[in-house]
């Protein structure tokens, strides 16, 4: 089913910088969804794009100063800070941010965005040392803590000739973010979800070590449909071969060790975890404090054997049964031969609620690709065989299958809300 934000009420806000340009085309896809866009401009926005042009792509008149009071009968930085669903301020700029977090209130952006109850969310743009500027950082952190949440800026060219973080995310991501927060069924509100990604780095020497070929997209994928589904996601990364998604947590770990040790603490505050990642199940007995230098025709390696996460995870859950909620706890296996017998085995041995195996020997399926083709397992069996579909597909249909069964076993995920709490 396509999204649709008929019905729902979008304050845009624009603020004066040159990504100020993208918000057209932002505008544009939020109206052709169905959405009443509403548009203020700060009036450093009107320096780089002319209101006229939001005002025919919003087909509303936009509004500009906060003293330029058009209907007697209203006020309209409070009628339009009531009627929003969201307020989404693309491109935000550091002074924007700042404001924000300081409670300044100047001109009808700033004023609507303290009037308004509706979820905020901000996409900021600027220069790279602006961005990372620590008055910046505090401002946005202050931010996140009241709950407003972000699209990221993207890392590239930007337009003041720096090559680094600070770009605009592009008007489709930000589409599909205000869409999972607007539209769809939110069974995961308030719901806290643990997900473990890429492959685990266990080092011979500061230069060299051993890994596998997982990107992290399976995890990235189940990350994201969390997230649209409201969940608050932690994804727990080893090394990837490209950026998380935003809206999440990301706490960055290296080996099978940092891994076992950022997971097990937070597990009192998970309630559900999915072990996507490729753990490295040996490392180099001794890990050497500076390059190992060429020497003798033949070397050997010795490994020992690393801790398994999602074996401590399930004993773990097997220790607080009965003493308050476990989490719901969803496996991966890769395997090449045999593979309902060896997921069936994992899910037992480490006490899974479900196990996801892929037979990474398919084509299409596994490490590296953007589709899998996936079997899930259940204490009793085969739960539903997954053709080849994209790995975002697979995710989606692995968390309707979590979901239900976690009602059944606690009662309702979202705690009772409902959609679109
Ligand atoms: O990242 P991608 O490129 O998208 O690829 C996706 C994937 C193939 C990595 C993913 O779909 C997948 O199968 N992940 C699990 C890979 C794996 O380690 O499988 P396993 O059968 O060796 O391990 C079984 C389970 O135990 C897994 O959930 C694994 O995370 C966990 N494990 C394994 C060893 C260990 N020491 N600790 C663990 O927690």
């Amino acid at each position: 089913m396509s999204p649709t934000l008929t019905g729902k009420t979008i304050v845009l806000g624009i603020t004066g910088g040159i990504a100020a340009y993208k918000a057209a085309t932002l505008c544009s896809r939020l109206v052709g969804l169905g959405a009443e866009v509403r548009v203020i401009m700060t009036e450093g926005a009107t320096k780089f794009i002319a209101p006229l042009t939001l005002q025919t792509l919003s087909r509303h008149p936009v509004a500009t100063d906060v003293f330029d009071e058009r209907d007697a009968s209203v006020v309209q930085h409070i009628d339009w800070a009531d009627a929003a669903d969201l307020v989404i301020v693309a491109p935000a700029t550091a002074n924007l941010i700042g404001k924000l977090a300081h409670g300044i209130a100047d001109d009808m952006l700033s004023t609507t965005l303290l009037a308004t109850t509706a979820p905020v969310l901000v996409a900021p743009a600027m220069n790279v040392h602006m961005l990372a500027h620590p008055a910046v950082q505090i401002n946005l952190d202050t931010l996140a803590r009241r709950g407003v949440r972000f699209v990221e800026s993207g890392t590239g060219q930007l337009a003041c000739g720096y090559v680094g973080k600070g770009r605009l995310a592009e008007p489709d991501e930000i589409v599909s973010v205000i869409v999972e927060l607007l539209a769809g069924p939110r069974p995961l509100a308030g719901r806290r979800v643990l997900i473990t990604a890429g492959g685990t780095i266990e080092r011979l020497d500061p230069v060299r070590y051993i890994t596998n070929d997982s990107s992290g997209k399976m995890g990235f994928a189940l990350a994201e449909s969390a997230r649209g589904l409201g969940a608050d996601v932690t994804l727990v990364c080893a090394r990837t071969d490209g950026p998380p998604p935003p809206g999440v947590t990301v706490v960055y770990t290296e080996s099978a060790a940092d891994m076992h040790e950022a997971v097990l603490a937070r597990m009192p505050t998970t309630d559900f975890v999915v072990k996507a990642a490729a753990v490295a199940d040996y490392r180099p007995a001794q890990r050497q404090p500076s390059k190992m230098k060429k020497g003798a025709e033949r070397m050997t390696l010795e490994l020992v054997r690393n801790p398994d996460i999602l074996q401590a995870i399930g004993d773990w859950k097997a220790r607080v049964a009965g003493n308050g909620p476990a989490p719901f706890v969803i496996g991966f296996a890769a395997e090449t031969d045999d593979t309902e017998r060896h997921a069936m085995d994992k899910l037992k041995r480490k006490r899974c609620d479900l196990i996801v195996a892929n037979d990474v020997s398919q084509a299409g399926a596994g490490f590296g690709t953007d589709t899998n083709i996936v079997s899930v397992y259940g204490e009793e069996g085969l739960v539903a065989a997954l053709p080849l579909q994209s790995k975002r597909a697979v995710a989606d249909r692995i968390w309707e299958l979590a979901i239900a069964r976690a009602e059944r076993r606690d009662g309702p995920t979202d705690g009772g809300k409902g959609p679109g709490a």
